[in-house]
């Protein structure tokens, strides 16, 4: 039904503005008792041989939503009656900001794929709190949070501390997104010592906090196996708990289908969807096998069929997200790949 009806529509919307009408007519629908029984007519994912306990949470099933749909935490109710098991919210700053100038997201249709420069447009992490504490909902969620564009490196660990003390006591774990290439500089805190600090400074903050709440890191795609190695040494030493794997890239490889002036005129952003499938399914591989699988992975990229999520766990994921295949495949896609689970 979403691909032959429901998609045609929404694509005749630019990819931006139809975004922005569904989390309209989602935060509309959150304030109507029955709409979560109606769209959870698109969710029967409720198994309980699908369960995993992860850092003492239960999640009902491996599939969640990845970060940057419902950055300020307006609709994951809704997003959850879809099915999903759990939500990750933001990116969140410290400070609210517009992001990057528009256009800043596009559809690459026939290479299934997305590529956006959106900057962490977001609300500021103040009223995302305030939005998350109105709502008691048992949805699982995490929250991810970021940097603002114009707090300089040097000064990154005070806006990521800064929104981990507000967010914590309200979401079931925190995402650190080092990793999103259209935020200047931000991917220089995967290196060594610059991670160091801010994973020694979280760590920190949250035995001072005297809270358990689990801290996962998100990284790219497009590191090297040494600077990986590095990733994983730094999140050793602070006793961070597990690690989302991958955002999005700044390669272009892929997409074939479209040519090379076209993929440039589009400009600079982080390509998403089925490019992404194998690259991030390597990075999976490569650090289950370097911690002997002791470390919770979260596998997101480029999952567009239910084999890509079973080749993630297969890989060593414990858990997977979607986000662009959940554009081109709907809802669907999350049922599609619990029936696979449960026939192995
Ligand atoms: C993202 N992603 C993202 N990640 C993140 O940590 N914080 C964010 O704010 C965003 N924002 C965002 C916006 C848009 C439009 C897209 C397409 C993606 C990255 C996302 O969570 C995911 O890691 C990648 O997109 C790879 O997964 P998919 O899309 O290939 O399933």
């Amino acid at each position: 039904m979403y691909k032959q009806l429901i998609r045609p529509i929404l694509f005749r919307f630019t990819p931006e503005r139809i975004h922005d009408i569904i989390m309209l007519v989602f935060r509309f629908l959150s304030y109507i008792p029955l709409s979560k029984a109606f769209l959870s007519i698109f969710n029967n994912s409720n198994n309980n041989k699908l369960g995993k306990t992860l850092w003492n949470i239960n999640f009902p099933h491996p599939v969640g939503l990845a970060a940057g749909l419902d950055k300020n935490a307006e609709a994951f109710e809704m997003f959850g009656s879809l099915g999903f098991s759990f939500i990750e919210i933001g990116t969140v700053t410290p400070k609210a900001q517009s992001g990057n100038s528009k256009p800043r997201l596009f559809r690459l249709p026939k290479s299934q794929a997305l590529i956006n420069r959106m900057g962490f447009n977001n609300e500021g992490v103040d009223k995302v709190v305030k939005r998350l504490k109105k709502h008691s909902s048992n949805l699982i969620i995490g929250g991810n949070i970021g940097k603002n564009k114009l707090t300089p490196n040097e000064l990154a660990v005070d806006d990521y501390v800064f929104s981990f003390r507000a967010l914590s006591e309200h979401v079931d774990y925190i995402a650190i997104n080092i990793s999103s290439p259209n935020t200047p500089g931000l991917r220089e805190l995967q290196h060594k010592e610059e991670l160091n600090t801010l994973l020694g400074a979280l760590n920190a903050e949250r035995e001072s906090l005297d809270i358990q709440i689990p801290i996962l890191v998100k990284i790219a795609p497009d590191l090297t196996k040494n600077q990986i190695d590095d990733v994983l040494e730094a999140i050793s030493i602070s006793k961070m708990d597990g690690i989302i794997a991958t955002n999005t890239t700044i390669d272009r490889f892929g997409l074939k289908s479209y040519s090379k002036t076209y993929v440039e005129e589009i400009g600079s952003g982080g390509l998403s969807g089925k490019p992404l499938t194998d690259r991030s399914t390597e990075v999976i591989k490569y650090i289950s096998i370097k911690t002997n699988g002791n470390l919770p992975i979260i596998g997101v990229g480029g999952i567009m069929t239910a084999q890509d999520a079973k080749d993630k766990l297969d890989a060593g994921a414990s858990l997977v997200q979607l986000y662009t295949g959940f554009i081109y495949e709907g809802p669907n896609l999350i049922k599609q790949i619990n029936k696979l689970l449960l026939q192995v």
